[in-house]
């Protein structure tokens, strides 16, 4: 079976832990774990290949993938430290807003470090070098380099993964526009395998499914890496605190007071590097008016961890390049991503992506098995 062709915007530290994951897992026997679909729809991890590559940094850009994913400032954990040579050089992307001026502040070490080099035709790129697909991983922040990326992807055919908090799959309007094209999209946000997200999810619609009355919750998220550098920046953090808002708020019927629920990143702690540590409390009342409460200490790394979801998106999103279906994929968004164009349970997504998975010809936008998709894209029954 042909390999997936992917293109990369932003060569930070979960693209590293991407580019080192797919090469460890081509080099195990076939049973190794952290996987949620060793196969997927026939597509095995080793099936992807990166073809394009962007970045910014002057540490990174016109250096070879395998050798720019292990640059400063980026700290994830060496997964796989031989690579095989991809034959792909990083290539200088347009800055927009990137960089946060208050990086500058900070060590070199740690912060961006911009190049000063012309940017490249990204769309151009995409087109030579026959990419499927675009994996975005601006930093939060960065609409609107974020919606150039999208714009190079729709000019150069090509499907998008939004794996960051800057909407676009979850806005109408970019939506429409790559379901017009019949370009399959993924995102927004990546929700990482097992963190602080799906953990938080889980734990509050357990305790609203045993008729808890939830009261008040908060999560506060402290690491070390680039990510959460950038977001010391309040003004920032608007689409991503939404985003990790509503991921939770979506799993009660009836949503909290604003008040009473407080989700987002708390600090910069340098010698943490890419460790995120997560602390949720949630507090509830049960049977006879009784309070309890219920406290969270969840320590993961925090790029393999979303690898490990991307890994699936980048494979449901060339199942739906194969069949021709354009625009959100509406359960793959809802499983693998904190903020889908429509919420659901995670037992609801997984269960219509397992159907995407399984469909010889299936619905993006209502996530069900058609006979066939017309011609604009958009699905017929
Ligand atoms: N780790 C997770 O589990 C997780 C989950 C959800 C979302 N995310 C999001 O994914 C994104 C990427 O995360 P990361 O840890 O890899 O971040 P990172 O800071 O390590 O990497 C960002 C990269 O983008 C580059 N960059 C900045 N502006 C650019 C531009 N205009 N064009 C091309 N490259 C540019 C930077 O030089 C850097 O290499 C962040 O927005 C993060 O919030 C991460």
């Amino acid at each position: 079976m042909s390999r997936i062709r992917i293109a990369v915007a932003g060569i930070g530290n979960c693209a590293s832990s991407l580019v080192q994951g797919i090469a460890w897992y081509a080099s195990q026997n076939g049973d190794a774990p952290g996987l949620m679909h060793p196969d997927l729809g026939d597509y095995r991890i080793e099936d992807i290949a990166v073809v394009a590559a962007f970045d910014i940094d002057r540490r990174k850009v016109g250096r070879p993938l395998e050798e720019a994913i292990f640059a400063a400032p980026n700290n994830t954990k060496t997964i796989c430290r031989d690579l095989p040579r991809s034959g792909v050089t990083v290539q200088m992307g347009n800055i927009f807003d990137g960089v946060a001026d208050h990086m500058h502040e900070f060590p070199a070490a740690e912060r961006f470090d911009p190049a000063d080099l012309a940017p490249v035709d990204v769309s151009k790129v995409l087109h030579e070098t026959r990419a499927d697909m675009l994996l975005n991983y601006m930093p939060v922040g960065a609409q609107r380099a974020t919606e150039h990326y999208a714009r190079a992807c729709l000019d150069a055919g090509v499907a998008f993964i939004n794996c960051v908090p800057c909407f676009i799959v979850s806005d109408e309007n970019w939506a429409a526009e790559f379901r017009r094209r019949r370009l399959p999209c993924v995102g927004d946000d990546v929700k990482a395998q097992v963190g602080a997200t799906i953990t938080h999810r889980t734990l509050i619609r357990m305790l609203a499914e045993r008729g808890m009355k939830v009261d008040s919750t908060y999560q506060l998220n402290v690491g070390g890496n680039t990510d959460f550098l950038n977001m010391l920046n309040r003004d920032r953090l608007a689409s991503k605190k939404i985003s990790k808002t509503e991921a939770v708020q979506s799993q009660l019927e009836q949503p909290l007071d604003e008040r009473q629920i407080h989700i987002g990143p708390s600090d910069y702690v340098p010698f943490l590097k890419d460790n995120k540590i997560g602390f949720i409390r949630l507090e509830a009342i049960g049977f006879g008016g009784v309070p309890m409460n219920m406290e969270l200490r969840l320590s993961v790394e925090d790029s393999p961890n979303s690898a490990g979801v991307v890994v699936d998106a980048v494979r449901c999103c060339k199942l739906a390049l194969d069949r021709r279906i354009g625009g959100p994929i509406i359960p793959v968004c809802a499983y693998t991503m904190k903020h889908p164009p429509v919420q659901m349970t995670d037992q609801e997504a997984r269960a219509g992506m397992e159907q995407f998975i399984a469909a010889a010809s299936f619905s993006a936008a209502v996530g069900s098995p058609v006979a066939s998709a017309s011609a604009d894209g958009s699905a017929a029954f």
